[in-house]
């Protein structure tokens, strides 16, 4: 029988359509506390979460992103930062994917929207208070899903499934 975790990984897409109807706080604390037990190297732990749930501020960061203009619709957005450590943007990635999942368990939708590497990433982490040294490494947009969202292809198991070597 397949187990909770593996159905929602499995069946999570990017929602980039949103009611606008809020988030419970509690399950928005249980997301975040999935993204902090992520693993990271050498358990560095580098990250802070920044839970956007004010609408002006969620349109200045939606504004700021070239592909997140939805973040101003969706009720909440998680913003991760990290310091920067040796393995800061695994650390960060890990965290948002486990926050992706862990929301889909809650029944909500969610999208990945960039950080780091774009050029807007300095200016939403100072807006949010970062100082010198954080970096923003991704947004989460987050809210219940108005319509169903697509499902882009994915390269098939067989694809990309080799044993023993390449
Ligand atoms: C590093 C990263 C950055 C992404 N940035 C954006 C983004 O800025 N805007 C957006 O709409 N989706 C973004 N996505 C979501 C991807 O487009 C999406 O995951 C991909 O198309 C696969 O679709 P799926 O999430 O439904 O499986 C990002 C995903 C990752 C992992």
């Amino acid at each position: 029988m397949e187990s909770e975790a593996i159905r929602v990984i499995k069946t999570r897409r990017s929602v980039r359509k949103f009611k606008t109807d809020p988030i419970d706080e509690a399950i928005i604390r249980d997301v975040v506390d999935c993204g902090r037990l992520a693993a990271t190297g050498r358990n560095d732990q580098p990250w802070e979460f920044v839970v956007v749930r004010d609408a002006s501020m969620r349109g200045r960061i939606a504004d700021l992103t070239e592909c997140g203009k939805f973040i101003r619709v969706a009720p909440v957005c998680i913003a991760v930062m990290c310091r920067n450590t040796k393995y800061f943007l695994e650390d960060g990635s890990a965290a948002i994917q486990n926050m992706l999942v862990a929301a889909g368990a809650h029944s909500i939708g969610t999208c990945w929207v960039a950080g780091d590497k774009k050029p807007y990433a300095p200016q939403i982490a100072a807006l949010l208070g970062a100082p010198e040294g954080i970096r923003l490494i991704g947004l989460i947009a987050m809210g219940y899903a108005a319509e169903p969202p697509q499902m882009p292809s994915k390269r098939s198991l067989e694809e990309v499934l080799h044993w023993e070597r390449l």
